[in-house]
């Protein structure tokens, strides 16, 4: 039986996946953590404790007394807000993933889950169908600490054979929770400004093309990679996942077919520096072949769930 410990259950992964992995493995073997308060449905379905992931004796209690078999550690500082904090950000970011696995070593876990990010890509990788092995340097602190965290995962799954799965997450869109200080976060942003006030005020440029992905099909993907059979992971530092790519522009047209009225205007911060040395579009091949990665939901689709979703969540 397994009982799995979630680290970050408040957060934008968390609060979802939480709530999908208690239907999977049972309400009261999934414990829900994070530093901060989680949703409601987080805390009414099942366990929840507040937990600060760098207490390591806290945590190594934690999962001895709960008998945890596998964790799922979501806990990080997102790119726009880690280049304000920067060795904070590498702090939290690195030492977090440095408990778990040593804690995971020690105390003998069967699996984890990392996430890492198209953030580990840069300036110098291909921007178009970006591959799975190609050019990684990151030039944001949020980048350096996916890509340093990649290679431990794979170091601590070669020296000890700690069972680490991790996907490269593009840009997530979701209605439930909101990421926080992201560079992609703009396009959930979008959904609330274009319910609410029928315009939205955009800190990316209207072409800034950047692979996107609507939570329910990473939540999907992320579940399918943790079932998947030891045999077929062949990656051991993390899967480039697609999903869909859009920019700024486009689905703002997407938005205007369901509110005409709808107006966007770009004002371009920090962060459009860090989109323009994202990729483009994700070549995610590997994760197809080695377990059977797909995605249900296209730009269409997603707008018109989130359109429809935060319009009961705002009463509108
Ligand atoms: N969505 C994240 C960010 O913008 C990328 O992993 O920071």
């Amino acid at each position: 039986m397994e009982r799995i410990l979630i680290i970050g259950a408040a957060g934008q992964i968390g609060s979802e996946l939480t709530i999908e992995l208690r239907n999977v493995y049972g309400n009261e073997n999934v414990f829900a953590t994070d530093i901060k308060q989680a949703p409601a449905d987080v805390t009414e379905s099942g366990p929840f404790q507040l937990l600060d992931v760098l207490d390591e004796k806290t945590l190594i209690h934690f999962i001895i007394r709960n008998k945890i078999t596998q964790v799922y550690h979501l806990a990080a500082v997102l790119s726009g807000n880690a280049e304000k904090i920067p060795l904070q950000a590498w702090d939290i970011n690195m030492r977090s993933l440095l408990i778990i696995l040593n804690l995971a070593r020690e105390v003998g876990l069967k699996k984890i889950f990392w996430p890492s990010s198209i953030a580990v890509f840069g300036k110098t990788t291909p921007k178009i169908n970006t591959p799975q092995l190609t050019v990684t340097e990151p030039n944001t602190v949020y980048g350096i600490s996916k890509l340093a965290g990649e290679r431990w995962c794979e170091y601590y799954f070669n020296k000890y054979k700690l069972d680490i799965r991790s996907i490269r997450y593009p840009g997530l869109i979701s209605y439930k929770t909101e990421a926080g200080g992201g560079t992609t976060d703009y396009a959930v942003e979008i959904f609330y400004e274009a319910i609410s006030n029928r315009k939205y005020e955009c800190f990316l440029e209207k072409d800034s093309t950047l692979p996107m992905m609507f939570m329910p099909d990473a939540i999907k993907a992320t579940i399918d990679l943790m079932e998947a059979d030891l045999s077929k992971i062949t990656i051991r530092s993390s899967y480039n996942l697609g999903g869909i790519s859009f920019s700024p522009g486009e689905i703002s047209n997407e938005i205007k077919k369901h509110i005409p009225e709808f107006e966007i205007t770009y004002k371009p911060d920090f962060r459009q520096k860090i989109a323009e040395s994202w990729p483009k579009s994700i070549d995610d091949s590997v994760a197809r072949k080695d377990w059977d990665c797909k995605y249900i939901y296209d730009l269409n689709k997603m707008t018109e769930v989130m359109l429809r979703e935060i319009k009961i969540k705002l009463n509108k």
